[in-house]
């Protein structure tokens, strides 16, 4: 079937044009002033078409916590999000670290066909740091990195072989950064806010220290490494100079991080309990300098879905995470288009071409003979946030009641329309 969007402001990589886009055979066949007849037109005038987001860092959950979201249900919030690739996170219930449960991802996938849905193995058997998985089977299988999310391997042994091994398939090792010794049981960051609530802190250290770490290894080996959702202003600086230096290091950050500091943690709302924590100004200050130069690749929603019952306990004993899958575009569009800190081009490859590129995967990019993974969006158009009103199963955003910019009109895959407003 052919699709043509009329009229809309098309967000390229060499800027914003206005053009007419012919969808054939799931491929982006034609930009242009364009006439075709017999087939489906969609108008796009006052609206932006922008390439597919690409979310290398989702928790689906499924197999084994359902309860906290699905496949089909985060399939769904991806689409509602203008989200069309989700790499999702190993630590579910069989943990993702071996080639059976990375195909029956791939197979579930399939059957609920929404979104591209890549699964990433775990580094370690059970994610327990001491064994490593079965890295050469999942390969095989189609997982496209590997990680441990939720938690460092903190036997830098271990790390060293697992990346060697990881390297030798042609896979990244994603690393969640906090030293587990050093967290200590913390829940939150460790300053101000945590004397002022009394709940246990978690200093930067715990996160720069693995940062470190993970660069001084890829450094060493000569190996590349990405570092997962970068939260301390000292962690942007590490990469920054690692980089310099030539480390292939690339790193990401998430919506939170870069609009929340750990003033939302006073009245001990558990939405915004997250691994690692919300910081203080002067990180989502840095976090956004990081964005701007470069030093920070891209933009993730490290979603993560919750049941009500997981948060609705004291602060301690809560589940960490966010939901963001559905927020992610009007939130970033909002705080880091709207406010002047990043050009709209350069948020599409925040969150479209360079995890694209960061993962190896195909997309991210408007341009002809490309797969039709696109997004119609009202970037002016105004909402509020309402977790409640997730399709997500986990309603658990600390962004309840913030007003953005940004409704996804269509979201498009392979030239098939999975999500209409
Ligand atoms: O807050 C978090 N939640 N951080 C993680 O690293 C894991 C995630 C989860 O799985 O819920
Ligand atoms: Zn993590
Ligand atoms: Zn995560």
């Amino acid at each position: 079937m052919k699709l043509l969007i009329k009229n809309g402001t098309l967000v390229t990589p060499q800027g914003e044009i206005r053009a007419d886009l012919l969808i054939n055979d799931g491929k982006i066949a034609a930009i242009g002033a364009l006439s075709e007849s017999g087939c489906k037109i969609i108008d796009a005038s006052g609206k932006h078409v922008l390439p597919g987001l690409i979310d290398i860092h989702v928790h689906l959950r499924e197999p084994g916590y359902e309860g906290k979201e699905d496949i089909k249900s985060g399939s769904e919030a991806a689409v509602k999000g203008g989200v069309t690739q989700v790499c999702c996170m190993p630590n579910t219930n069989p943990v993702c670290d071996n080639a059976v449960v990375a195909t029956y991802i791939k197979a579930r996938a399939k059957e609920v066909n929404l979104c591209k849905i890549h699964p990433i193995g775990a580094i370690t058997k059970g994610e327990q740091g001491e064994t490593l998985a079965d890295i050469g089977k999942m390969k095989s299988a189609g997982v496209v990195a590997l990680s441990d999310d939720g938690k460092s391997v903190m036997n830098s042994y271990i790390m060293r072989l697992a990346m060697e091994y990881a390297n030798s398939f042609g896979l990244k090792c994603l690393c969640h950064c906090e030293d587990a010794n050093l967290v200590d049981g913390g829940v939150v960051n460790e300053g101000y806010n945590s004397t002022l609530t009394g709940l246990k802190g978690s200093l930067r250290a715990a996160e720069d220290i693995m940062i470190s770490r993970e660069i001084a290894l890829s450094e060493s080996l000569d190996i590349p490494v990405h570092i997962c959702h970068v939260s301390t202003y000292s962690g942007v600086e590490i990469i920054r100079s690692a980089k310099a230096r030539g480390v292939k290091v690339t790193a990401e950050t998430c919506p939170h991080y870069f609009i929340l500091t750990d003033d939302v943690i006073a009245d001990y709302d558990t939405f915004t309990k997250v691994n690692p924590p919300l910081r203080e100004r002067r990180d989502v200050e840095e976090i956004i300098r990081g964005l701007q130069d470069g030093t920070l690749d891209c933009i993730v929603t490290d979603h993560a879905p919750h049941a009500l019952k997981d948060k609705q306990t004291e602060y301690n004993l809560a589940a960490s995470g966010i939901s963001g899958i559905e927020t992610s575009l009007a939130l970033s569009y909002t705080y880091l288009v709207k406010t002047g800190k990043l050009t709209l081009c350069g948020l599409a490859e925040k969150m479209c071409s360079a995890p694209a590129k960061i993962l190896g995967l195909e997309g991210g990019e408007l341009r002809e003979g490309a797969p039709a993974d696109i997004v119609i969006a009202d970037l002016e158009k105004s909402y509020t946030i309402d977790g409640n009103a997730f399709v997500s199963k986990g309603k658990n955003t600390p962004f309840n009641g913030y007003k953005v910019n940004g409704v996804v009109e269509y979201t498009i895959v392979d030239g098939e329309i999975k999500y209409c407003k």
